[in-house]
């Protein structure tokens, strides 16, 4: 199942813009990676965070990696991110003052395009998170949400697992919020928040 929408997760939005975006934006690179983007409304809310936190000289550094597996051998996720266009109806949950800023208006006037800044920091490949093979490594911030909840609990661990090596040391992991971090973790991610779940790796 491939529901998503913009702006969906707004304590999660709320923490990363908090906790995150501070800790990582002198970095020479921020590498974000966005695991199961689906139609890439996540993705684009995470590079609208950024931009709306960080001044165009930092957000130029920023470099969100989108993934999904695609359920079909149609590439519609693919194309969705490329295009970067909504409906009138997609971009409901966006704030008015993002809308106008960060969207352009198209040819059809219920469609939407995310302006060139913010299309330029957003990557996709297709990727099988249970490959357990990272499309790149060491990121600042990996997100990864509604997805592991369709995965077994022995993958779940498999896949945390993939997602703690590729962190850098001191690197942020975004889950839902019915995702518990299981065990084997406990000491090698600490949570940032009680309640939220954002997680950060532990420095040793
Ligand atoms: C409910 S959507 C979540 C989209 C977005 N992360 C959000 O929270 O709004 C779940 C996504 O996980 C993707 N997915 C499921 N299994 C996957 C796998 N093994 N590797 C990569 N993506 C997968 C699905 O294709 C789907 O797009």
């Amino acid at each position: 199942m491939a529901y998503t929408s913009f702006f969906r997760d707004t304590d999660a939005l709320n923490a990363i813009g908090e906790h995150v975006i501070p800790a990582i934006s002198h970095s020479r690179v921020m590498r974000v990676w966005d695991a199961g983007c689906a139609s890439g409304e996540e993705p684009f809310t995470l590079a609208i965070l950024f931009a709306s936190k960080l001044g165009a000289f930092h957000f130029r550094n920023l470099d969100i990696l989108a993934t999904d597996y695609e359920e079909s051998n149609y590439a519609q996720f693919a194309d969705k991110i490329r295009a970067a266009e909504y409906s009138r109806q997609d971009i409901f949950w966006v704030p008015q003052a993002h809308r106008e800023q960060y969207f352009e208006g198209t040819e059809n006037p219920e469609v939407f395009r995310l302006t060139a800044p913010i299309r330029e920091r957003v990557r996709y490949i297709q990727h099988d998170l249970l490959t357990l093979v990272p499309p790149e490594t060491g990121y600042s911030l990996i997100v990864c949400k509604n997805v592991l909840m369709h995965f077994s609990p022995a993958d779940q661990v498999k896949v945390l697992e993939m997602f703690h090596e590729t962190l850098l040391p001191g690197g942020f992991l975004a889950v839902d919020g019915n995702q518990a971090i299981p065990p084997p973790f406990a000491t090698r991610f600490q949570q940032i928040e009680r309640g939220t779940p954002l997680y950060q790796k532990s420095e040793a």
